[in-house]
């Protein structure tokens, strides 16, 4: 058993980080023949591709995928550990797992993710749900065959290392699109900001190569891939660790020298973002002009309490360049109640929104995550104040993410059309700058790049038709 540990995950070291390959013994291919799994996720994109990795594993070794949870006779939660109801959401589904499996004995149930790098969660599943039988983190993944192997011989498994961790290549992808893929450019967090259990959950900043990087890239585009959206925490900062001389602006710039239709890239810290990459998204038409960029706070005090490293000015400075990249939408996110926060503190966050008018907001009250130093920070405003900041907030959020919609009334815009609509006879997908568009149009079109013009605007989506190159 290896459980995981907080002080052990709270160091940074210059250890070197080793690059392996991910192997699996011939032998373990013929574990999952005649079983089907069932999995579900939490949390953000890194997630998301871990969770298709955690697929194509299970699928090399036969084992099927359901939707049908009933049905499975293997279960896990891929969990998140960034705020305390995705913590809940979880623990209400072990629940019912827990139902399923006095039912069904038979089934293997486990959970992995960032909830499973945590200390106290395990301890709690050791305590409480001494049933489950398998628990592995997120530097684990490339070990799941042998994990199940020894699950399947009938012995309880948890797999957690807190270590700062490596970089495994070549894990395969079983990808949720055909047309549009995440690739993971680093791993980890150095940031330490300071209500955020990422780093501890994600390890140290580890960089892969760019080489590895373009090759993947370039598989994908002869693939048939149209985007890859660039993966990490703290893009900006990649390369940084690497024992190299190149960095993130470089990396875009080789990424769209592919020639792959769009490249995407999340999460950009606002401290790392350098006028040399601002010129490489301008330079090419296949980078995408959308930018996330998040400010969590508006006030000076509660950066600095936040372990930021930035100010509203030079957040605001930053901002303006970026508006100057062509027809560029930029998205953030906030947190409200923050411990300490006052009224004085918010409505400078309130200002900050009037005068970013972004084109969306990602909002959140303040959630205080175990071992991080925010935690024990004295927060003596109440719930259901948090609560009206949350809402004014957000009351300014939509206003704005209509009025950035509405500039787009009966205006032209490429989208990239990668799945069905929940609207019959309507394909969905995004234009170059993040917008959600319902775009009427026959299936034939879907992974194509359409000219789509657009007839209605709402909040959170539009809608359009297609316009066929010979009816313009
Ligand atoms: N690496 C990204 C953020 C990843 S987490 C960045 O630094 O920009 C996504 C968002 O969750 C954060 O931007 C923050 O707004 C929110 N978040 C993180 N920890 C939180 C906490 N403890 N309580 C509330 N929101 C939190
Ligand atoms: Fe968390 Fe900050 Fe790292 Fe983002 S940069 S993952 S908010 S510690
Ligand atoms: Fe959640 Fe882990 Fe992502 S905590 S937001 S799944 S990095």
């Amino acid at each position: 058993m290896q459980k995981p540990c907080l002080k052990e995950a709270k160091k940074r070291t210059n250890n070197m980080v080793f690059t392996k390959n991910y192997q699996i013994d011939e032998s373990l291919k013929t574990l999952g023949i005649g079983k089907k799994y069932f999995i579900r996720t939490y949390g953000c994109q890194m997630n998301e591709h871990d969770t298709e990795n955690i697929k194509a594993i299970l699928e090399d070794m036969n084992f099927i995928e359901t939707n049908d949870m009933e049905s499975a006779d293997l279960i896990l939660l891929n969990t998140c550990a960034i705020r305390e109801n995705a913590h809940n959401k979880v623990f209400g589904m072990i629940g019912r797992i827990k139902h399923l499996k006095e039912k069904k004995p038979n089934i293997i149930a486990g959970i992995c993710g960032c909830m499973a790098q945590e200390e106290v969660v395990v301890d709690e599943i050791l305590n409480k749900y001494n049933w489950l039988n398998l628990v592995f983190g997120t530097h684990n993944i490339a070990n799941l065959p042998n994990l199940l192997k020894k699950v399947y011989d009938g012995e309880k498994q948890i797999e957690v290392y807190s270590i700062e961790g490596d970089i495994i290549e070549e894990i395969p992808a079983k990808r949720d699109s055909k047309y549009k893929a995440w690739v993971n450019i680093m791993y980890g967090c150095d940031k330490f900001c300071t209500y955020c259990i990422v780093p501890y959950t994600r390890g140290k900043q580890r960089s892969r190569k760019m080489n590895d990087i373009i090759k993947e890239v370039q598989e994908l585009k002869n693939q048939g891939y149209k985007e890859v959206t660039l993966l990490g925490q703290n893009v900006n900062a990649y390369g940084k660790d690497l024992d190299s001389n190149y960095d993130m602006s470089d990396l875009l710039e080789a990424v769209a020298n592919t020639k792959i239709a769009r490249v995407r890239f999340i999460t950009s810290h606002p401290w790392d973002f350098t006028d040399k990459m601002i010129e490489i998204i301008k330079k090419h038409d296949n980078i995408m002009p959308y930018i996330h960029l998040p400010l969590q706070s508006g006030s000076n005090r509660i950066l600095k309490l936040m372990g930021r490293r930035y100010t509203k000015e030079s957040y605001l400075k930053l901002f303006n360049k970026l508006k100057e990249i062509p027809n560029v939408a930029i998205t953030t996110d906030i947190i409200v109640g923050f411990p300490g926060e006052t009224e004085e503190d918010f409505q400078e966050t309130l200002e900050v929104v009037k005068t970013c008018k972004y084109d969306s907001a990602f909002t959140f009250i303040f959630s205080a995550r175990e071992g991080t130093p925010a935690s024990k920070m004295i927060d003596n405003t109440s719930l259901e104040d948090k609560e009206k900041r949350l809402h004014k907030l957000n009351e300014y959020v939509n206003k704005y993410a209509l009025k950035a919609n509405q500039k787009y009334l009966n205006k032209e815009v490429l989208v990239l059309l990668e799945s069905k609509s929940n609207k019959n006879d309507f394909l969905m997908g995004y234009t170059e700058n993040m917008k959600l568009v319902n775009v009427k149009a026959d299936s034939k079109f879907l992974g194509q790049i359409v000219k789509v013009k657009i007839t209605d605007v709402k909040t959170w989506s539009m809608d359009g038709e297609i316009i066929l190159p010979n009816t313009k």
